[in-house]
């Protein structure tokens, strides 16, 4: 590596850096055609990158090899105390020809990071197995899953013994406690997430507000009569998890689906998932995303089932002991 400088990333980095996320990205889709076409334009690409730079508190690195930059890394800090002391980087955060120089790339930029007490890290990856290796050797392991796949050629059947059908008000107070299940679930070995955990109150104001809202498909499921599980389908342009090169043209978003712990294994999150997919033909949609806690040992393995594909790769790394 002896003509590769690394430096700092500066304004005068950012049509490089477009080119090689548009490389990337063509990739990427190589794997995932569902991704959205346009980011392989290094004119849309800048946007991206420019939207990381102009973050509040970016800062990163370019490799420069030659007189080439073949490589950078871009983070930025959210606001939220949810991810601790934080730094972020994002789906246009980082590309490089070479995935080995991501260990150096990141080197360089996790210095200033930590100095400025950036302990809590998180890398969005794409779904490319060298490039993840990469991370893997910075001490950096799997958190979340972004995933994606194509709407059913033909509507999915109903399942025996269950009902799946539109939510109304009726529904509302086991709506409510349906909104707690996930966060509980997520809050227990091995997810140990730090979200907030809703107290029944809210969620119950919270759907007497939205239960209406034409935006979001809400699904229950009847067992022997009895609501048992609830799944929501909207536009993956309300989801801020998924935005720029994460987020597919006219794709749905599979929200949200519970099912109450007594009731699991009985088909009830198949049939709530495959009613979002249905909702997604009838809309139109092209293609339906979703994500999860990779450590949530119940949706890591649901979703996958269901036909949903890794996309990216959320991996994140805690510095300090
Ligand atoms: C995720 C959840 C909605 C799934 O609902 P469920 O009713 O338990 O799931 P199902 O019985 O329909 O099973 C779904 C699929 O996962 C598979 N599956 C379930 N447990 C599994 C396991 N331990 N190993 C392998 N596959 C498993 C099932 O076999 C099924 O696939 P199949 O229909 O091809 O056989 C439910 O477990 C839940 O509420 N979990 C807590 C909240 C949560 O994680 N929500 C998801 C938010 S991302």
């Amino acid at each position: 590596m002896s003509r590769v400088v690394i430096r700092p990333f500066e304004t005068a980095d950012l049509p490089a850096a477009s080119r090689l996320l548009a490389e990337r990205h063509a990739r990427h889709r190589l794997k995932h055609p569902l991704l959205p076409a346009e980011y392989e334009d290094p004119k849309l690409a800048l946007i991206e990158v420019t939207a990381a730079w102009e973050s509040e508190g970016a800062s990163g690195s370019v490799l420069v090899d030659g007189d080439e930059v073949t490589g950078y890394l871009l983070g930025a800090p959210k606001s939220s105390p949810l991810w601790g002391p934080n730094i972020w980087v994002e789906q246009a955060g980082q590309a490089v020809r070479v995935p080995e120089y991501m260990r150096d790339l990141y080197g360089a930029a996790a210095t200033k990071w930590v100095a400025d007490g950036r302990t809590a890290q998180y890398v969005l990856v794409p779904d490319d197995a060298e490039l993840v290796d990469a991370w893997f050797r910075l001490g950096f392991g799997s958190q979340h899953a972004h995933a994606i796949r194509p709407v059913p050629a033909e509507p999915l059947a109903a399942r025996p013994n269950l009902t799946v059908r539109r939510a109304g008000r009726g529904d509302i107070p086991v709506l409510a406690e349906l909104d707690l299940v996930l966060p509980r679930h997520q809050a227990l070995s091995p997810v140990f997430s730090a979200g907030e955990l809703p107290t029944l109150e809210e969620a119950l104001a919270d759907w007497e507000e939205s239960i209406d809202d034409r935006e979001y498909a809400t699904f229950v499921a009847e067992y022997n009569g009895q609501v048992i599980g609830s799944s929501i389908g909207c536009s993956i342009e309300k989801s801020s998890a998924h935005g720029g090169l994460a987020q597919p043209d006219n794709a749905g978003f599979l929200a949200y689906a519970a099912v109450l712990p007594e009731s699991r294994g009985l088909g009830a999150g198949r049939a709530l998932g495959e009613a979002v997919l249905n909702w997604a033909v009838e809309v139109g949609y092209t293609s339906v995303v979703t994500d999860w806690r990779v450590t949530n040992l119940l949706s890591s393995r649901a979703w996958p089932r269901l036909g949903f594909v890794q996309t990216f790769h959320r991996l994140h790394r805690l510095i300090g002991y």
